[in-house]
């Protein structure tokens, strides 16, 4: 019966639960504390390490540490303190476009990892290609935009795990950051944010209850 109860309570209470539970979407962060080196490592490894549609990861991530940038991007973002108090902003940005040399890069690197010939692919090259052409440019943006969701969501987690406080973040015009960081020129667009640092104890929204959907609005079985 204990053992019962122990396992009852470890399928309901994960850490991953536990640490969940603990972070929130910071509104003020400590501007006094920093992110160590080794931190920023792991939070790079998770975002690496999500998964996307073909193992394409049809972004890149900016981090933006210097004081400056982040002063001027808060002037784009609604003013909003966690873009300058945080430690460190990170910046997911898609592709504008996902090209044949998207997917050329891709397997270049899979003949490499996978010690093969690139032309064992040629199948699933061809079957990718293909698929490109059928969608239009701006589907193609769409689809890239989204994939970064899944990089955002391993940080966020692994933040929480880490016990490091992140807000994600879609306040801020996204043609001025282009300006500012020269997306553009790096066929990228700035999709969606994460202020990562410390929690300020001045923080009011640290204290208040979790706001979320009850379990039955959220999810339907279908038995
Ligand atoms: C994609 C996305 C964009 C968000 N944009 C902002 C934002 O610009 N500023 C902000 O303070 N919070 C932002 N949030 C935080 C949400 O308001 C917050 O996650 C939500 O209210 C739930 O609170 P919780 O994360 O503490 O559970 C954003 C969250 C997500 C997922």
């Amino acid at each position: 019966m204990k053992w019962h109860k122990l396992k009852k309570h470890r399928i309901l209470e994960t850490e991953l639960i536990k640490n969940l539970k603990w972070s929130y979407a910071t509104k003020e962060f400590d501007p006094s504390k920093t992110l160590t080196k080794t931190d920023l490592k792991i939070i790079k490894e998770a975002i690496q390490l999500s998964p996307s549609s073909h193992g394409l990861q049809p972004y890149k991530v900016l981090i933006v540490e210097n004081p400056e940038v982040k002063a001027h991007l808060k002037q784009v973002a609604w003013g909003q303190n966690q873009i300058t108090d945080a430690s460190h902003l990170f910046v997911f940005c898609s592709y504008q476009d996902l090209t044949e040399d998207h997917i050329d890069e891709l397997f270049d690197l899979k003949a490499t990892t996978y010690n093969k010939e690139k032309s064992t692919f040629q199948g699933y090259i061809s079957f990718m290609k293909a698929g490109l052409k059928n969608k239009t440019p701006e589907a193609r943006r769409i689809w890239n935009s989204r994939q970064v969701y899944l990089g955002l969501a391993n940080l966020l987690n692994v933040c929480a795990e880490l016990k490091i406080d992140a807000c994600p973040m879609e306040g801020f015009d996204t043609k001025q950051f282009g300006e500012i960081l020269d997306l553009n020129s790096k066929g990228l667009d700035a999709i969606v944010l994460a202020a990562v640092g410390y929690r300020s104890k001045q923080d009011q929204f640290q204290h208040f209850p979790k706001l979320k959907k009850p379990k039955n609005s959220l999810f339907e079985i279908i038995s």
